[in-house]
């Protein structure tokens, strides 16, 4: 209810649903998406929801989010749901999930990995565990962690 009075609704776009309070930014930053892109963009942090309590919602006016990026949310942020907005309605709406496979966006944690040495390789791994997250490079066979993808994109550990 709380949210409504914050940010209206929007017409085309994705909108960022039950994030883990206090997790909004973090998100942005793994999408890469910084604001100087010129897509209006709302953010509500810490606010009310039924199912978890607190949460946070992002908005983003004019760009959907490709199935890729979703994946990439389900690693830092499980509980979202991702809904796709066309001319004010939902069209889409889709709880993330971590897939079986990541591809490119995530590093390997091996410096020594092919895919860091070489430019334009693409990155791959198989997850081989949710909780906690391990993923290991087909490249390698190294293992990557959650920290380690906190380490990437938002230069600090994740919160226990
Ligand atoms: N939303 C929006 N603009 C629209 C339509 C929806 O910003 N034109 C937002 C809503 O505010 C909500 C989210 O998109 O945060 C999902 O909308 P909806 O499915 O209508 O809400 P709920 O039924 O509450 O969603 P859920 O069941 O996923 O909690
Ligand atoms: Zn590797």
């Amino acid at each position: 209810m709380s949210e409504k009075l914050l940010v209206r609704k929007i017409r085309d776009g994705t909108v960022i649903d039950h994030i883990p309070a206090g997790s909004a930014l973090d998100v942005l930053k793994v999408l890469g998406v910084t604001g100087k892109e010129g897509f209006r963009i709302s953010i509500v942090m810490n606010t009310d929801s039924m199912k978890l309590g607190k949460k946070d919602i992002i908005k983003i006016e004019g760009r959907e989010l490709n199935l890729e990026e979703v994946n990439i949310i389900a690693l830092i942020a499980p509980t979202a749901t991702i809904n796709i907005i066309r001319g004010y309605r939902v069209v889409k709406k889709e709880k993330v999930e971590i897939p079986d496979y990541i591809e490119d966006i995530v590093k390997c944690a091996n410096p020594n990995c092919v895919t860091n040495l070489e430019k334009g390789l693409k990155t791959r791994f198989k997850v081989v565990s949710r909780r906690p997250l391990l993923l290991k490079c087909l490249y390698c066979d190294r293992y990557t962690t959650l920290e380690d993808i906190y380490r990437q994109f938002i230069r600090r550990e994740p919160a226990k």
